[in-house]
């Protein structure tokens, strides 16, 4: 699957999100190691604070379909400038993706494209336990 497929694939699970409050919707597409890819849009709440990034939604389906090692993300969201997952989602996809490719894009074109240790450069990790 090309980067483009997996943008359009994110701009496909955005048509579905829930935003209501903020107006915002974001999409994700997350393409596991095996090829696989798992959608996710974000899920607001009136009680706000159980809102649900876009990004989180598309990781945490994808595990618990059985998937647990991925490639690439990409973003999309309706805005000019590039609009990179929360810092939450940074730390969610660093414990189970490790330094994944982040594709950001809005409805028409790439607005950006990162390595997740660029977004996250010192994250904190299961090395700090020990
Ligand atoms: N949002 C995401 O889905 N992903 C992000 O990384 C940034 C924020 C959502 C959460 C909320 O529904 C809306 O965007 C505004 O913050």
């Amino acid at each position: 699957m090309s980067d483009s497929d997996l943008v359009r694939a994110a701009r496909q699970a955005r048509r579905r999100a829930h935003a209501p409050f903020s107006g915002f919707k974001v999409g994700a597409a997350l393409e596991a190691t095996g090829g696989t890819i798992v959608t996710g849009c974000n899920i607001e709440n009136v009680s706000y604070g159980l809102t649900m990034c876009a990004e989180r939604v598309a990781v945490f389906k994808a595990l618990s379909e059985g998937h647990r090692r991925f490639r690439r993300i990409a973003v999309v969201a309706d805005a000019a400038a590039p609009t990179p997952p929360c810092g939450a989602c940074l730390q969610v996809l660093w414990e189970f993706g490790g330094d994944l490719e982040v594709i950001l894009a809005n409805l028409r074109r790439e607005t950006g494209r990162h390595r997740l240790s660029e977004l996250l450069p010192l994250p904190f990790d299961r090395r700090q336990l020990k």
